[in-house]
């Protein structure tokens, strides 16, 4: 999977009615299999990048080529189809389902996805977190950390061809980041999976070979007023 990024402007309507321009990104690159981190602070922006990749959020122009497809211009089912078979993701705010436990969470991963249910796998994502003692809990009977760890295996759960990871070790303890972050880049590497991950912990990218600062090649002022939706 490679990702491309051409000239993308997104800016926010604020409760105020006036504009907040976030993004203005005339290029940016990942090639197949390539591992990303890119670095910013609080409010850069990350957030709304990634949701933009993932065709969560729309821009207010440009183009972002997933595999030579332009998913700006997919009609929204078809991009939610592609997001949920071809795309993981791990939510700054894990956005796990309360209702349901750690192991079901991970199922709807693949259920989304459109693939057969695959317990084993399943489990095997929640070991490999360091949660196998916590698979029928419920997010509310787990640490924030735990939730966090559920995220990420949820995230791997689809087989992903792109990872886009939101701060996934922000809420975990130094072993444990270095455990899910060890599993996230082996993944990547062992199944070419391309991956994006967005931090502002420096610790955190230095695992990393490729290190960009969204503020290098962020230029929100490039949105000009008028063009949002
Ligand atoms: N839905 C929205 N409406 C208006 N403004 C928004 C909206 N979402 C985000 N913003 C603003 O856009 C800016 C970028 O937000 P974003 O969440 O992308 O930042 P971030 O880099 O992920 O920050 P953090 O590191 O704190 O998670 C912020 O200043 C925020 O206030
Ligand atoms: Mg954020």
């Amino acid at each position: 999977m490679s990702l491309l990024l051409q000239h993308i402007r997104k800016a926010y309507r604020q409760p105020e009615g006036d504009l907040l321009p976030v993004l203005g990104i005339e290029h940016f690159e990942l090639a197949r299999g390539e591992q990303a981190v890119l670095l910013g602070s609080s409010g850069g922006g990350k957030t709304t990048l990634l949701n933009t990749i993932s065709g969560i959020l729309v821009p207010d122009s440009g183009r972002v080529i997933v595999d030579g497809r332009d998913i700006v211009s997919m009609p929204e089912v078809v991009r939610d189809r592609y997001r949920a078979s071809r795309i993981g993701i791990v939510f700054q705010t894990f956005n796990l389902l309360p209702a349901f436990t750690a192991l079901e969470n991970v199922l709807l991963g693949m259920t989304f996805s459109g693939r057969a249910v695959d317990h084993d796998f399943a489990k095997e994502l929640l070991q490999r977190v360091g949660l196998g003692h916590r698979l029928h809990h419920r997010p509310s009977r787990l640490s924030v950390g735990e939730q966090q760890r559920v995220a990420v295996a949820r995230s791997l759960a689809n087989r992903p061809v792109l990872l886009l990871a939101d701060e996934p070790t922000a809420n975990i303890d130094p072993a444990n980041q270095d455990l899910i972050l060890k599993l996230i880049r082996e993944t990547c590497r062992d199944h070419k999976v391309s991956l994006l991950m967005v931090t502002h912990s420096m610790d955190a990218a230095q695992q990393f070979d490729r290190i960009e600062r969204l503020h290098e090649f962020n230029q929100p002022e490039l949105c000009q007023t008028g063009a949002v939706r």
